[in-house]
Parts: structure tokens; C-alpha cells; sequence
């Protein structure tokens, strides 16, 4: 018997081209209530909680990987009747993004990457994510979280993100947690996948972001024959979050030049 689809929580709202939203690590479709709200007057948004988090169905296995979750979305879009899509995704969102890319090409009208990077893990960073998953579990998901949250965010952020992040992450299951971990681990380099993009790219990252610093979105919109860049000053790793406004301006500019 073939498995059953994945099926994945989605706030869908609006009408109009499909506007995706993919959301980062460890995190929900939440962060991005802002943007629906934003673009829902004139697209189809359509926010994600990917397998393992927010309310989609749990992460059941140890490990998922970003091209599991690039399936899922896909699957995803299949239900919803939606041919092609917008996809904007942040951080881990942008991994599944690019895996999207990479095994779902025809199905990308754009692609924006929002405080994310396009290389794999080196021995280093694996190492991190090991460490990370023995420390998850050793200080446990509240430490987990205010630990994150010191870098997530410019320190000029709001108290009302601060307290988003922090409950979000902590209501996460610690197995998704987990197998986010070791899924990120083992993605490979996908600037390959940008180099090779057939759909405008649009790059945004907060001036002040520690996670995924500007170079790196420099290097991803250079990579792209056209790749645009946007930099969201007084914003650290959730500029989407932490700066909206800013973020909505970029973002909706340049869906208006590529509808
Ligand atoms: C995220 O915000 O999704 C994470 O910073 C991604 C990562 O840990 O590489």
C-alpha cells in the first residue's frame, strides 16, 4: 500500500496568486501572522506549520530532513489545488525552500530567502548540532529557549516578540526539536540550486543578524543572475518579526515587479 500523504497544518487566507510562508527553526506558522495579514488583501497566503511543529501532525522519526519537508509542501500544494507559488522562508525555511527548488522547480513562481543561507553543514557545524540536541535535552526546552532567543534578535527587539519567540519554542516537542537538528546536519550545499534558478530570487536579511549574518545573503543574491537583496536595518535574525514593516515594503516591492 503507497503511504499516506503527509498532511501539514496551513493558515490559508486570501485570494489571488499563492503567496507560501515557511517558517524557521523551532518555530510556527505564527511568525509570519503579520505578513498574511499584510498580503492577504491581494494574494492567496498560505502559512505552513512544517511536519513536527506548530499543529501538522508530529515529526515521527529521529530525523527530518529538508527533503521530507520540501515533499510535504509540495503534497501540500497538491490539496490546496495550487499549481505554482510565491514561497518566501525564513532560516530553516529557506533550507526547505531550496530543497523545494531543487526536487519541485516547476512549481516556484519566486523565491524569497529571509535570514537564511544556501550552504550545507561542514564538519563544524555537525558537530553544533550534536551539541545542541545533548544540550536541549541536558537544560531542557525553557533554557533551550532564552539561550535561542539572545540570538535570534536585535537588542532593540520588543518584549512582545521576545515573549512570542520564547512560547513558541517552548511549546515545540522536544522530538521535533530534535530531528530538526539532525536534519539540518545533514543538508548538503544548495548554491548550486541558486546559481541555477530559473525564478527571480529576493534576499532579505536583518542588518543585524548573527545567525545568518548579511554576507552570507550578499554571496545568495550574488550566486542568482538577478538576485535581489534587501537589508532590514534595526533587525537581527526575525526580521519579519522584529521589523514588519520594513519586511512587508521589501518583500511586497518586489512581488509587484514579478506577479
Ligand atoms: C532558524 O532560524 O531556522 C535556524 O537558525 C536555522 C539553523 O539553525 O541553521
Amino acid at each position: 500500500m503507497a503511504p499516506r500523504p503527509h498532511s501539514l497544518y496551513v493558515r490559508d487566507e486570501g485570494a489571488g496568486p499563492a503567496l507560501v510562508f515557511v517558517h524557521g527553526f523551532p518555530l510556527d506558522h505564527t511568525m509570519w501572522d503579520e505578513a498574511v495579514d499584510a498580503f492577504a488583501p491581494s494574494q492567496r497566503c498560505i502559512a505552513v506549520d512544517l511536519r513536527g511543529f506548530g499543529r501538522s501532525t508530529p515529526a515521527g522519526a529521529p530525523l527530518l530532513s529538508m527533503e521530507t519537508h520540501a515533499d510535504d509542501l509540495a503534497r501540500a500544494l497538491d490539496a490546496l489545488d495550487v499549481e505554482r507559488a510565491h514561497v518566501c522562508a525564513l532560516s530553516m525555511g529557506g533550507y526547505v525552500a531550496l530543497a523545494f527548488a531543487e526536487r519541485h522547480a516547476a512549481r516556484l513562481r519566486t523565491l524569497t530567502l529571509v535570514d537564511s543561507r544556501a550552504e550545507g553543514e561542514d564538519e563544524a557545524g555537525r558537530a553544533k548540532r550534536d551539541a545542541a540536541a545533548a544540550h536541549l535535552l541536558d537544560v531542557g526546552r525553557a533554557a533551550f529557549a532564552r539561550e535561542m532567543l539572545a540570538k535570534l534578535v536585535a537588542p532593540s527587539a520588543g518584549p512582545s516578540v521576545r515573549a512570542r519567540l520564547l512560547s513558541l519554542i517552548e511549546a515545540t516537542p522536544y522530538e521535533s526539536i530534535v530531528a530538526a537538528l539532525m536534519g539540518m546536519k545533514v543538508r548538503p550545499d544548495r548554491m548550486g540550486v541558486l546559481r541555477g534558478l530559473a525564478v527571480p530570487l529576493l534576499v532579505v536579511c536583518g542588518e543585524e543578524d548573527v545567525l545568518t549574518p548579511p554576507a552570507l545573503s550578499r554571496a545568495m543574491a550574488a550566486a542568482h543572475p538577478s538576485g535581489e537583496l534587501s537589508l532590514v536595518p534595526g533587525a537581527g535574525h526575525m526580521s519579519p518579526m522584529e521589523r514588519p514593516a520594513a519586511f512587508h515594503d521589501a518583500l511586497g516591492a518586489f512581488l509587484a515587479r514579478h506577479r
